[in-house]
């Protein structure tokens, strides 16, 4: 019945038609060469993994000239500290190596020589050498101690702080291998609103009873800081970061958690935004609080991730340049173990926003991405949404920092500032539901998350075919049929919620359906309205420099591809401009019409998916697809109400009559 619990580490037996076959007749021993408990790890990984692939009884074998693969360390500067070879070699007898430097790099190699058994690629003739761009892979779970999860769709936190430490849960392990598996080496436990009670010595001795559980994994545990901690736990009277008692709070706390846990990796915060205490407070700066902190964990190698999700609600400035205008001045305050954590758009997880303008503006400091895996505003773990194609859409976005070809990959790799902290994290989507992420195919943005972090330069459509064929079937089929559907599902879900560069128009608090008439509200930014500026005239929101000018923020060759709206993206045109309902659109159809137009296409492409989804009954095992089918079903009816609750209001506003004949649900 747990189906999706095995995520995509099924190894059910490969096709005995496939090309497989011979690797099937060929491998049979498999040898390890030292031991430790990431190789034991390995062998339990591998001895499942090829039994249940290859069908049959496979066993480790005490000499390496016999055995059909041969795992061992090696001494090739190449690799790093994480990469992995696989060779097939032929000279002699006929052997699968697998090399790397470390003993996690070693099971990252086993993990993906399993990949490509369970992805149906030949290993006949393997010559593999891979290494990740990035050093810190990282989940961020917004997980509270009570294990209610903010934003959280797929029922409450996997840690359960009751039981620990005591009691490890199977499925702290299976959660450990499957991050291995796609190279996450690190990961948050706890909200970036933050509770101190964490690092209370009882709950200290709980997170080192996971990170013990996960370092055989090479996934290392960080903790989110309360700024105020000092405060509410050490009974200071401030929390200012440069004051001595304050400092030295802070230093003892790090001695502490390093004591217990001596890999601990170190602490996001987030700081002065929302309500979160900070060092604003005491008017000191963003980089005197990441500071103070990275001086505490600098001794033992840790790092400070700092965001910069920060709008102030003093400032009646736009919201989208708050960010910028409060870390761009900071550039080359920070100190070497310090990022700064930035989310993929200037706004809060759109559907589709424009990269933030802040990647390539801060030369001197790291910058870590921030995406979101956990669908807050996008159908959260009911629709179906495959991010990689926008996680790639601003990835392989041009910043222009350096000139052409500025990528935001390449300022997030290092390569474009040459900094060797790099770093990229995924607010997860993991939860207790028995199949971790709700929605079946909300996997796959774990999943992406992983194997993008290790490849930028990885497409959607080769990460969403391997996904497929581990999670589902190598069934030519149902990988067509479901690489589409994955494929086109994020555009059809801007089309229905937010189409043509219209952004935050979700009901307040929720962020699930509609609301583009907004309400009153404490925060003008936090209300619809604010965003969208539809009026008599039109609809959009002025950034340009007869606007909020926020285009500014950019460097001009990026500002180039928006700032006039004659040519600026379509798919961008109402974040930056606002314009009349009659504009003819490069369809040939009037603004108006082109959005009617798109919030249909979103519904037409929700029911586009849900007959591709029928095609497949006969190929999916029974409880899956009945799952799939009814969330699908409650997406095609979600999408018709954005649909027309949308238009409804904007034909009000604009008194353009919305066309005749659209599709309704039966
Ligand atoms: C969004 C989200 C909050 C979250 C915040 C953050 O605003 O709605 O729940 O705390 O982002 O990223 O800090």
């Amino acid at each position: 019945a747990e189906d999706g619990y095995r995520l995509w580490l099924r190894y059910d037996p490969l096709p005995q038609t496939s090309a497989l076959l011979s690797s099937r007749q060929q491998i049979t021993t498999f040898f390890i060469q030292g031991q430790s408990p990431t190789l034991a790890v390995l062998s339990r990984e591998l001895s499942t993994g090829l039994s249940g692939l290859l069908n049959k009884e496979i066993t480790i074998t005490p000499a390496a000239a016999t055995a059909d693969i041969v795992i061992s360390k090696s001494n090739n500067e190449r690799l790093g500290t994480e990469g992995f070879s696989i060779i097939t070699s032929t000279t002699g007898r006929r052997q699968i190596r697998i090399s790397a430097n470390t003993d996690v790099g070693l099971l990252y190699g086993a993990f993906h020589f399993l990949r490509l058994l369970q992805t149906g690629h030949p290993t006949s003739n393997l010559n593999i050498t891979s290494k990740p761009g990035i050093r810190h892979r990282i989940l961020n779970h917004w997980d509270n101690l009570d294990r209610y999860v903010e934003r959280g769709y797929a029922g409450i936190s996997i840690f359960n702080w009751h039981t620990l430490p005591g009691y490890i849960d199977k499925r702290y392990i299976d959660y450990a291998r499957a991050n291995a598996s796609v190279g996450i080496n690190g990961t948050v436990l706890t909200n970036v609103n933050a509770n101190a009670y964490i690092l209370t010595p009882d709950y200290l001795l709980k997170v080192k009873a996971l990170a013990d559980a996960f370092r055989p994994y090479g996934l290392k545990v960080y903790l989110t800081a309360r700024f105020s901690a000092p405060m509410e736990m050490g009974g200071l009277k401030t929390a200012d970061p440069l004051d001595a008692d304050v400092k030295a709070w802070w230093n003892n706390k790090a001695k502490e958690i390093y004591q217990l846990i001596p890999d601990f990796g170190g602490f996001l915060v987030k700081a002065n935004s929302e309500g979160q205490p900070g060092p604003q407070d005491y008017q000191r700066t963003h980089a005197d609080g990441a500071n103070m902190l990275a001086d505490a964990v600098a001794p033992y190698n840790g790092i400070i991730m700092w965001r910069a999700f920060v709008y102030s609600h003093e400032t009646p400035e736009d919201r989208f340049k708050q960010a910028y205008n409060e870390f761009k001045p900071l550039d080359g305050q920070f100190r070497k173990n310090v990022m700064v954590q930035v989310k993929n758009g200037p706004i809060d997880f759109q559907p589709r926003e424009p990269f933030s303008p802040l990647f390539g503006a801060m030369p001197q400091t790291p910058v870590l991405m921030e995406f979101q895996l956990t669908q807050e505003y996008l159908g959260q773990g009911t629709h179906l949404a495959y991010e990689a194609p926008l996680f790639k859409e601003v990835l392989d976005a041009d910043t222009y920092a350096k000139g052409k070809g500025s990528t935001v990959a390449k300022v997030i790799n290092g390569s474009l500032y040459d900094h060797p902290l790099t770093g990229i994290a995924g607010v997860a989507n993991i939860g207790n539901d028995i199949n971790w992420c709700s929605h079946p195919f909300a996997q796959a943005n774990w999943y992406a998350l992983g194997r993008l972090a290790w490849n930028t330069a990885l497409s959607s459509e080769t990460i969403a075919e391997e996904w497929i064929k581990q999670t589902w079937s190598n069934n030519s089929k149902v990988v067509a049929v479901c690489k589409q559907m994955m494929l086109d599902s994020r555009e059809t879900l801007v089309n229905y919620m937010t189409p043509l560069g219209l952004h935050h128009i979700m009901g307040n608090g929720h962020h699930y359906g509609p609301l583009p008439w907004g309400k009153s509200l404490p925060r003008a930014d936090w209300n619809p309205v604010y965003y969208h500026r539809a009026d008599k005239a039109g609809i959009g929101f002025n950034r340009t420099a007869t606007g909020s000018n926020a285009l500014a923020q950019y460097t001009p060759e990026a500002a180039l591809l928006w700032r006039d709206s004659t040519t600026c993206d379509e798919k961008f045109l109402l974040w930056f401009h606002h314009i009349s309902w009659q504009r003819p659109m490069h369809s040939g159809r009037s603004l108006w019409e082109e959005l009617c137009y798109k919030y249909n296409e979103g519904v037409r492409g929700v029911k586009t998916m849900q007959q591709q989804w029928s095609s497949l009954q006969q190929y999916i095992d029974t409880e899956r697809f009945s799952q799939v089918q009814q969330l699908l079903t409650i997406q095609y009816n979600d999408a018709v109400w954005w649909r027309d609750a949308c238009l409804s209001y904007f034909s009000d506003i604009s008194g353009l009559a919305i066309p005749a004949g659209y599709e309704r649900p039966a």
